[in-house]
């Protein structure tokens, strides 16, 4: 989705904007810009529609100059993604410029009210609108800018994180923020004056300050070249800014010789899990540890059913925790797309548990779900993995899933932490309950133990899938088939590779492909079976059986020496043996592997495929 970036200091604002703007483009989006005041107090706005790099271009022959600067990549909601629709947009006057991610619900409203006050607008956006009321208050109101942003967001429905500056006062940035985020990071330069940068995440400001301040909800603040940061919020309270310390690491935010971030992501899983894990089990005890469930053991004692909310990837985890947490703690679950839960008026007991499972802790949809289960006394537990992120911070305890920043739009190590943190979750609630012998309890515990080596077993092990994935570029469709803990796994294993390759793909449980999806097959249609040698094995034999006799092409996903389901097979990816409940951390790799390599086989631009975002902050 959108991002943003801010400079003010000594420094020329142009280089770090631009970085910063590189650094984002994994959020996906579809135009950028950027705008500078020179010395001479011009205010200099530059757009272009596609990537960064084109903006690089139309700005190479012009001025782009000045100590303090503003910067955006669009994702578009309102208006087509073009030169007059992207950000910045100017105000009126020529005085102000702006950049804005969310939504503004009621700018219909306030763009009437505002031509009728005389302003004219050239753009189909939302955006356009904020500029211009900023404008109209503060000349109307005769304040200063700082002032006329706090008075006018008064007016403003919707989720907004905007940047401002105003050409008559350079030493002065202007942001806020409502439901969607923003950073400030504080730093000192060469010569040791403090200087401040602004981004929609911390990516674009970690090379330069590890000291950040997460703006709040509502809160208004204020870059002051002389190193002041006042902080005000919309009912008019200075409120004191607090530091933290960034732990992300400029590696993390690099391809690391791999020639994709999806690439590397999928090969960081190892480490990735045992960073997951690391604190959270007593090796020699035994013992699940996590401080998230221990210091709330009570609501989980007593709670009369768990609901989680998520989207995309995260529902297809959110659903192996559920299998794990109803068969390991005995707790019903429910899984909920949090777009439907949101608005259809549902059941919400104080009794029950609302967790949100979302990697960016950002997902507009997650967080209202999350703020309804709050409306109804529910208690609400986050499994984020940005740190500080929004859904991290509006819930009553959690879960880091600790996999490292994910930069690729298509979820990978994101997964295998969620699953791996829900099946944590599961093991100690079933500690607290006593729901699971301690002989399962333990074998659990060291069968998860085990998962990072047997991932890079799978990883090492199904070399060929780059050479195997040439043969599928054709293909217009595919089925991906499970059962049990693998369902969701054929769900995830076809959003990979339609998400990806655009390739049609639908995850099905195997056995009810009967009642439907059977009429599709032909020779023409791949069929991906995660049948390991587990669970319903003989029952997705018969399954893998039906579709042979209609001349699907099979591939398949089997244990290690398999060879029932590997004759069947037209192909097939290994994984080592394992416990059902962690089958799905293994069978998800070659299926990434399978997408990414069919995907990149098609030339499709992997990282960042069209129309996507790794953040979804609109609803
Ligand atoms: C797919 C993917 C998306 C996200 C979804 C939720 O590869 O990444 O489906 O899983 O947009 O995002 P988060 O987890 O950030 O809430």
């Amino acid at each position: 989705m959108c991002g943003i970036v801010g400079y003010i200091g000594e420094q020329e604002a142009y280089p770090i904007l631009i970085k910063g703007l590189h650094r984002l483009e994994y959020r996906g989006y579809d135009s950028a810009g950027v705008s500078m005041i020179n010395a001479k107090h011009d205010l200099n706005i530059y757009k272009a529609t596609g990537k960064v790099a084109a903006l690089e271009d139309k700005c190479a022959a012009e001025d782009t100059t000045g100590n303090i600067g503003i910067a955006h990549t669009r994702w578009a909601t309102h208006g087509e993604p073009n030169t007059v629709n992207a950000h910045p947009h100017r105000s009126q006057s020529g005085n102000l410029s702006l950049v804005h991610n969310g939504i503004i619900e009621n700018y219909k409203t306030l763009r009437t009210k505002l031509e009728n006050e005389g302003y004219t607008f050239c753009s189909d956006t939302d955006t356009e609108v904020l500029v211009q009321l900023i404008e109209y208050t503060q000349k109307s109101q005769q304040c200063d800018l700082f002032t006329a942003v706090q008075r006018a967001l008064k007016h403003v429905v919707g989720a907004y994180a905007i940047a401002i500056l105003e050409k008559e006062n350079p030493d002065q940035l202007v942001c806020a923020r409502k439901g969607s985020p923003l950073v400030i990071g504080v730093g000192t330069d060469a010569r040791g004056h403090k200087e401040f940068y602004l981004g929609s995440d911390a990516t674009p400001i970690v090379e330069y300050t590890k000291q950040v301040v997460y703006l709040k909800d509502e809160e208004i603040a204020l870059m002051d070249r002389s190193g002041k940061l006042e902080i005000i919020n919309l009912s008019n309270v200075h409120q004191t800014p607090e530091m933290h310390i960034l732990s992300l690491s400029l590696d993390e935010l690099e391809k690391g010789g791999y020639p994709h971030f999806m690439l590397k992501e999928i090969w960081e899983q190892p480490n990735a899990l045992r960073t997951c894990i690391r604190g959270r089990i007593h090796v020699q005890a035994k013992d699940v540890l996590l401080s998230g469930i221990t210091d709330h053991k009570e609501k989980f004692l007593n709670a009369r059913r768990i609901i989680i909310c998520a989207c995309g990837t995260s529902w297809h985890s959110a659903l192996i925790g559920k299998y794990f947490i109803e068969e390991a703690a005995q707790i019903p679950v429910e899984v909920e797309y949090a777009s439907e839960f949101r608005y259809r008026n549902p059941v919400i007991y104080p009794d029950d548990i609302v967790i949100a499972v979302s990697q960016s802790g950002e997902t507009a949809d997650t967080l209202a779900a999350i703020q309804l289960g709050e409306q109804k006394g529910a208690f609400l537990y986050g499994i984020c993995n940005v740190i500080g992120s929004s859904i991290a911070r509006a819930t009553q305890s959690g879960t880091y899933i600790h996999v490292g920043p994910e930069i690729g739009v298509a979820s990978t190590k994101a997964f295998t932490g969620q699953v791996t943190t829900l099946c944590l979750i599961g093991l100690a609630i079933a500690k607290e309950k006593h729901t699971l012998s301690d002989e399962m309890y333990h074998m659990l515990i060291d069968e998860l133990q085990t998962i990072p080596d047997k991932i890079q077993w799978t990883l090492e092990n199904n070399q060929g899938i780059d050479q195997f994935a040439q043969m599928f570029t054709y293909c217009r469709n595919f089925l991906f088939l499970g059962r049990g803990y693998n369902y969701p796994v054929a769900l995830e294993g076809a959003l990979k590779l339609k998400e990806i390759s655009y390739i049609h793909a639908e995850g099905y449980p195997a056995a009810e492909m009967k009642h439907g999806p059977i009429a599709l097959v032909d020779e023409e249609m791949p069929c991906v079976f995660i049948a390991p040698k587990r669970g319903m094995y003989d029952k997705v034999v018969s399954n893998i059986q039906e579709i042979k006799s209609r001349k699907g092409k099979i591939i398949s996903v089997v244990t290690e020496g398999d060879k029932i389901v590997s004759d069947m097979s037209d192909y097939t990816f290994v994984i080592p043996d394992t416990r059902d409940c962690f089958v799905p951390l293994l069978a998800v790799i070659p299926l990434q592997l399978l997408s990414y390599y069919v995907a990149t086989a098609k030339g499709r631009n992997v990282d960042q495929p069209r129309n996507l975002a790794k953040s979804v902050t609109v609803e």
